[in-house]
């Protein structure tokens, strides 16, 4: 057995939500699903596909992409970056596309590292991060980050943590759980010390469309990132189809080569259909327009969700309201003072959300699966429909009533 595997702890949020599956009376706020679904245009497109398929005895779908992605969806990926934020992305010799982000991660830490190199990570962030770089016998570095900074790396207390074996930065931004947008500003900061001191960044912008406060800003946007910059992205988020497995990577031709390389060995390809009709909805106005829809959605009940929640003893939001993506990150250690009066020897945000899912029947994430500096908080995912939300809601506020 790989003694690293063996090491990490299980996905949190898949563990959770795997055992409850089917179990109807759980309120699951676990995990990031979104309630809507893909595009009219998207489904559309696979509708027309399957159609013409039955007259053609060999369509293109049933076959084996290309390995870096069928060429319309890198175009049209490239075309994506071009629009939004009038970066140039060679479709040809920049872009991967992935069985989702989470490929994209793992392509990445795999591409540019080897055993025993330190990968920096920020302490909270995106639970897979972490057992991503173990597994692969990399070293994870945590850095530590402040809540009252709203969780955003600082750049001085990065510089602590970086030694001669330091070689990838990874970044969220929009932060999945914090709701933390990383500025312009600092981003280039990060850039800059990246191309000084001789490591890469990651950014993962998988909810780059689900913004609500600032700018996004991709890094590879930013002055001197051509070559130190990897972007992550995916389908799953923006058009809410994570079941489809739908991502990319965009990085330097030579990164981007040897992260295909790899992406053979391990998928050959991603599956022909989807990146077809992808490629058919991503720069779609109509598309944009249901993106969107949803982004409004999300704002207006994520606002009303935290005006709720901070009405129910117990749960605060010391950093405000988060900037994007669809989770909220409350502290919850008045609520575990009550449940452990005399101090508990374990992670209150563990107590807590054991306590939410046995009393309440609320399922949420403890801070701890993002990190250490996680603790005291618990994780709510918003992307629920909304009376489900409503339903955690009520049955927040009587557990909190019942501890007294
Ligand atoms: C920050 C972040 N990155 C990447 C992913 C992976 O998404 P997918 O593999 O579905 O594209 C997720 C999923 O929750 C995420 O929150």
């Amino acid at each position: 057995m790989n003694r690293n595997l063996l090491s990490v702890r299980p996905h949190p949020s898949k563990q959770i939500s795997d055992a409850l599956a089917g179990d109807s009376e759980v309120v699951n706020l676990t995990v990031g699903e979104p309630s809507y679904g893909p595009p009219a245009r998207l489904l559309e497109a696979i509708r027309e596909r399957i159609s013409l398929g039955a007259e053609d005895p060999a369509p293109a779908y049933n076959r084996y992409a290309h390995s870096r992605g069928v060429p319309a969806l890198r175009r049209a990926i490239g075309e994506y970056y071009r629009r939004r934020y009038g970066l140039a992305v060679d479709p040809d010799q920049q872009v991967v596309v992935t069985h989702g982000g989470a490929e994209a991660i793992w392509l990445t830490v795999f591409t540019l590292t080897e055993p025993g190199d330190e990968v920096l990570i920020p302490d909270p962030c995106y639970m897979i991060f972490e057992p991503i770089t173990t597994v692969l016998g990399r070293t994870a570095v945590r850095v530590p980050t402040r809540a009252e900074n709203r969780f955003r790396l600082d750049p001085d207390d990065l510089a602590g943590f970086l030694t001669e074996k330091s070689r990838l930065l990874i970044l969220n931004s929009p932060e999945n759980p914090t709701g933390t947008v990383y500025d312009r500003d600092t981003l280039q900061v990060l850039v800059d010390m990246a191309h000084d001191r001789g490591f890469h960044l990651l950014h993962d912008e998988v909810f780059d469309s689900l913004l609500y406060a600032g700018e996004h800003v991709p890094a590879m946007a930013l002055e001197a990132a051509s070559d130190r910059v990897v972007m992550v992205n995916s389908f799953s988020k923006r058009f809410g189809m994570t079941g489809w497995r739908l991502g990319w990577l965009a990085a330097s031709p030579e990164v981007a080569g040897y992260a295909a390389k790899a992406h053979t060995f391990m998928t050959l390809a991603t599956g022909s259909l989807i990146q077809e009709a992808a490629a058919v909805a991503l720069n779609d106005p109509a598309s944009d327009r249901e993106v969107e829809r949803h982004r409004l959605e999300l704002q207006e009940k994520t606002l009303w969700f935290i005006d709720e929640l901070l009405r129910i003893a117990g749960f605060s939001l010391p950093g405000g309201a988060p900037s994007g993506g669809f989770y909220l990150f409350p502290c919850v250690t008045d609520l575990g003072a009550r449940l452990m009066p005399g101090g508990g020897d374990g992670s209150v945000s563990e107590a807590v959300a054991r306590h939410l899912l046995q009393d309440a029947k609320v399922a949420v994430v403890p801070g701890t699966g993002f990190g250490a500096r996680g603790e005291g908080h618990v994780r709510i995912s918003l992307a629920a429909p909304r009376d489900r939300l409503e339903a955690a809601l009520v049955r927040l506020r009587d557990a909190s009533r019942r501890l007294g």
